[in-house]
């Protein structure tokens, strides 16, 4: 079923943000993304090509977009999403020892969700704040700085807890002037 089909207002506020030309058709491209996103968690190949319809572009480069940012996913993940920065600082820093364990404690390999839903593991590059490697992202919501072995293992706990500790540094939210959240 098309996501869109029933959305019509919320389709014509994102394309109202853009000029009326072919070009701007396709800088809608990544809010209908972060809608679908949000909405189901991951963006199909049938929504990518809904998507492209829409914008006036193939499926191709939809899926171009989003092979560049990490943000965006074509397979489901998990309740907690968890991304280790693997770039050269957090390398160095113990980011592959990091991923080692996780990988080992959770037992789940990229582009696959935990049995019970709740975990799913991506290598990212750099997250912005080498100076606080190795880093760690859960879903696009926090930052966890200074991952060691040990406080990995602490929040798992409290992850398998179904606790999601606070982070070391929120990722800043923009509000707009209608009330809509920009990550
Ligand atoms: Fe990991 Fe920059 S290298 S945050």
């Amino acid at each position: 079923m098309s996501y869109f089909a029933d959305k019509g207002p919320l389709v014509a506020d994102i394309f109202s943000r853009y000029p009326a030309s072919p070009q701007g058709r396709r800088s809608a491209l990544m809010p209908l993304l972060r809608e679908v996103q949000d909405a189901e968690g991951f963006v199909s190949e049938g929504r990518m090509a809904e998507i492209a319809a829409l914008c006036g572009t193939t499926a191709t480069e939809v899926r171009s977009v989003m092979s560049f940012y990490s943000t965006y996913h074509t397979v489901p993940t998990g309740q907690y999403h968890l991304q280790v920065c693997s770039t050269l600082m957090c390398a160095l820093a113990g980011s592959d020892e990091l991923w080692d364990e996780l990988v080992h404690e959770l037992d789940v390999q990229p582009g696959e969700v935990s049995p019970d839903g709740r975990f799913s593991v991506q290598k990212v590059e750099c997250l912005g704040s080498c100076g606080t490697a190795p880093m760690m992202q859960i879903n696009d919501e926090g930052y966890y700085e200074n991952v060691t072995r040990s406080k990995c293992h602490r929040l798992l706990a409290e992850l398998c807890q179904g606790r999601k500790p606070a982070p070391d540094n929120p990722v800043p939210v923009t509000v707009l002037d209608d009330g809509r959240q920009l990550l």
